[in-house]
């Protein structure tokens, strides 16, 4: 009998009113075409580009996306500090001062099947009082061996992100990374196995720079003057992302598509 394999839409950082209608124009296209069975979905830009309230959590969830990994701006809604909320399918970046709350790592369900997601923030260019990533992670894996494993890795530079995929490479399932918000074009499957994507990419606003409306960006970029940083609200979209079909025996990514898509 042939392996079974599942197919895992990965979207990239969901940012704000024009990421969210995106991602879930992106999943009413493909959820039946290519069969898929499992979403997770970067969402710290969910809520106007900085951070994700408890509210747009679950409209993202309604969409039908099973898990929403964080970054950065994980504590810029004060929701994710709220005990009384249930983020119960959402991750926050494992090297985050361990006090917080939520998880950074977590098995969830596809139908009977077990996945792991994980979520770590890069230390490269962001300026955040965090933990090594690899330090952290090689505890993660002493749990839950032989699982399907999709690492969400949140930074700027992908250097290090290549070198966190080639270290771990063969003990994980997928590394994609996220934060940048440009979709690089070099999926591949490492040496021992493990699929790697430097960066998945943004749903958001295609005419702009990164989501946020063009003008204040290139005042503060030319001119170093502080100037409005307003997240686009109209416009055309842009959906990123990457499907994985996996094997369930193996726990090898055995076919993968990058999607870059506009809707009007
Ligand atoms: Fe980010």
């Amino acid at each position: 009998m042939p392996n079974k394999n599942i197919n895992v839409l990965f979207l990239g950082d969901i940012c704000s009113f024009l990421g969210r209608e995106a991602a879930k124009e992106c999943i009413e296209r493909y959820k039946e075409k290519k069969k898929i069975d499992f979403i997770i979905a970067n969402g710290e830009n969910a809520t106007h580009g900085n951070g994700l309230s408890f509210n747009h959590y679950q409209e993202l969830l309604s969409y039908g996306i099973n898990v929403v990994t964080n970054g950065n701006h994980f504590l810029n809604v004060r929701d994710a500090l709220n005990p009384n909320l249930n983020f119960e399918y959402s991750l926050r970046p494992i090297n985050l001062d361990p006090s917080l709350p939520g998880v950074g790592s977590k098995v969830f369900k596809c139908g009977d099947i077990p996945i792991k997601v994980s979520n770590l923030l890069g230390r490269v260019y962001i300026n955040m009082s965090l933990s090594n990533p690899f330090y952290d992670f090689e505890k993660v894996l002493e749990e839950d061996k032989d699982i399907i494993h999709i690492v969400d890795f949140h930074g700027e530079a992908t250097a290090e992100k290549r070198c966190f995929a080639e270290y771990f490479d063969g003990r994980i399932t997928a590394f994609i990374g996220t934060h940048t918000h440009v979709q690089t074009n070099d999926p591949k499957i490492l040496n021992k196995g493990t699929f790697f994507l430097s960066d998945v990419g943004m749903n958001g606003a295609y005419d702009s720079v990164l989501g946020v409306e063009k003008e204040g960006s290139i005042t503060r970029t030319m001119k170093g003057m502080p100037a409005p940083f307003n997240i686009a609200r109209t416009g055309v979209k842009l959906s990123n992302g990457v499907i994985l079909k996996i094997d369930t025996v193996t726990k090898r990514v055995v076919k993968f598509e990058l999607i870059n898509d506009i809707y009007q």
